[in-house]
């Protein structure tokens, strides 16, 4: 039987959904169902559907006590709510259901694990909120807390952690049938790790060891981690809060972290071998990946920086936060590689082509605009001798608004701009990025929703995404070159039902 919270969850989500126009909302990005999101939760695919939850307080449009929001798609772009999945009503979890993840048991049901937060009065008056692992069973709609919660707590893992920061598990089954969780923590004196536990039944858990250690590398605590095998490497994602920007890697202060390696699964050490931000745009954060029937790995992001939120504040805003569009990962020279998932393309519609288009300042083309497209555009300088300075392609575009994304190659750099896409704010609108580009040459795929852009460079070598929200009327797009460039472009709608 749900709680008195869940239940008034439930019943206020249901009846402020209907309030929200489809058009206020993306069009294939998840948004909660009213309220504030922050964190994807639990992104799996359990009984023949993908099940994403997600961080989710229904009451404002601003981050509270934490709920998990919940829904299903066949195909991770069309999504279906379904009720609230757990509340914070327990004695662990009062203060919150942090984020977490799920796996199928062998009899059938899911179990979500998250971390609950329950406040801690210190000695000195003064409060901490202490963090536990936490479980629910459930059907895929409805869960029961399991009874003997917390299954993880600071009496579990070396004394040098600290016990108010161990949060965000995220669990998965092993070719044997057992499970295996990583958990993020931080030393008592703030220096961010994961931890690595281990359970025959996915109930009762103990701890491995210290999978991985930022040593005053990368930010302070490391919240969110994932950890699975991927194209014959081991790859552990995290998302360290507080770091510091080194060269163009690591801008996004509370930003993400990838770290590829191997890992030995006898003595479970993890060798790490390259690190890099996972997305080079200013929104993205906390992603989490699942492995779908097919053996693909996909990863989504929380498209947001907890930085920003304030890009767009209104009075009687019904929901903020989105995810980001999944990503189809694997690896390349010892890089992550994202390409947008391929279920994108059964959305295409009305495909546009030009073929050779010679840009040398500002170029328009018949038919190239939309704020839900789907945009392939190959670069290049007319001869090698001869190449341009600077190339932009500007979209959400009228008299007044644009955001843009250019290309340096003499630098290398791509940058996306959002700084007049309306905002009337004093925050970073601006992302430069280093790419590979040779002879002037590149290539870009820009797909929009209602309020973002994903640009994925070069197949996927690198991603920058941005939110934004530029009134819809503004769909213009143009293209610019200082010096002189040539473009193919594909351009496609993205179908709305
Ligand atoms: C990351 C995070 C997690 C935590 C959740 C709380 O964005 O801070 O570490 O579980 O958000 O909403």
């Amino acid at each position: 039987m749900a709680s008195q919270i869940l239940r008034d969850a439930r019943a206020y989500e249901e009846i402020m959904e209907e309030k929200i126009q489809r058009e206020k909302r993306p069009v294939f990005h998840l948004s909660p169902r009213v309220g504030w999101m922050n964190d994807p939760n639990g992104f799996s695919y359990y009984n023949g559907e993908y099940h994403l939850f997600y961080q989710y307080y229904p009451y404002k449009p601003v981050w509270g006590l934490m709920h998990w929001g919940h829904a299903v798609s066949k195909d991770l772009l069309h999504w279906e709510y379904l009720p609230a999945a757990i509340a914070p009503d327990t004695m662990q979890d009062k203060d919150g259901c942090f984020s977490g993840s799920a796996a199928a048991l062998p009899d059938g049901r899911q179990l979500l694990m998250y971390t609950g937060v329950a406040k801690e009065m210190q000695p000195d008056g003064s409060i901490k909120e202490v963090q536990t692992q936490c479980l629910a069973v459930g059907d895929g709609k409805d869960y029961e807390k399991y009874k003997k919660n917390p299954v993880l707590t600071q009496k579990d893992f070396p004394e040098d952690g600290d016990k108010y920061n161990f949060r965000d598990p995220k669990l998965w089954q092993e070719e044997d049938g057992s499970y295996r969780c990583v958990v993020g923590n931080c030393t008592v004196d703030g220096d961010g790790r994961i931890l690595l536990f281990q359970s025959k039944d996915g109930f009762s858990w103990e701890f491995c060891l210290v999978l991985a250690e930022n040593k005053g590398r990368f930010g302070q605590m490391w919240e969110c981690p994932d950890f699975f095998s991927l194209d014959k490497k081991q790859v552990l994602i995290t998302s360290p809060q507080y770091m510091i920007p080194k060269g163009l890697e690591y801008h996004n202060g509370n930003g993400t972290l990838c770290l590829i390696g191997t890992f030995d699964k006898e003595t479970n050490c993890f060798t790490e071998e390259y690190n890099q931000a996972i997305d080079y745009g200013i929104d993205f954060y906390a992603p989490q990946t699942l492995l779908a029937p097919d053996g693909r790995r996909i990863m989504i992001g929380w498209m947001q920086n907890w930085d920003t939120c304030n890009l767009h504040r209104e009075e009687q805003q019904p929901w903020f936060g989105q995810m980001s569009l999944p990503r189809e990962l694997s690896i390349k020279g010892g890089r992550l590689i994202q390409q947008p998932i391929r279920e994108l393309e059964t959305m295409r519609t009305e495909q546009i082509i030009y073929n050779d288009v010679s840009v040398q300042g500002v170029v328009q083309l018949d038919g190239v605009k939309g704020r839900k497209i789907d945009m392939e555009l190959n670069i290049r300088p007319c001869n090698k001798e001869e190449i341009f300075k600077k190339f932009a392609v500007r979209f959400a575009q009228n008299d007044i608004c644009h955001t843009a994304v250019s290309f340096r190659p003499h630098e290398s750099i791509v940058k996306v701009d959002r700084k007049f896409s309306g905002s009337r704010r004093a925050i970073i609108h601006q992302r430069r990025c280093l790419v590979n580009t040779e002879d002037g040459k590149l290539k870009l795929r820009i797909i929009l929703d209602r309020f973002s852009a994903e640009v994925f460079i070069n197949d996927g070598e690198q991603v920058m995404t941005i939110t934004f929200y530029t009134d819809q009327s503004a769909d213009g797009i143009s293209f610019y070159a200082d010096g002189k460039a040539v473009i193919d472009v594909v351009k496609y709608n993205l179908k709305e039902e």
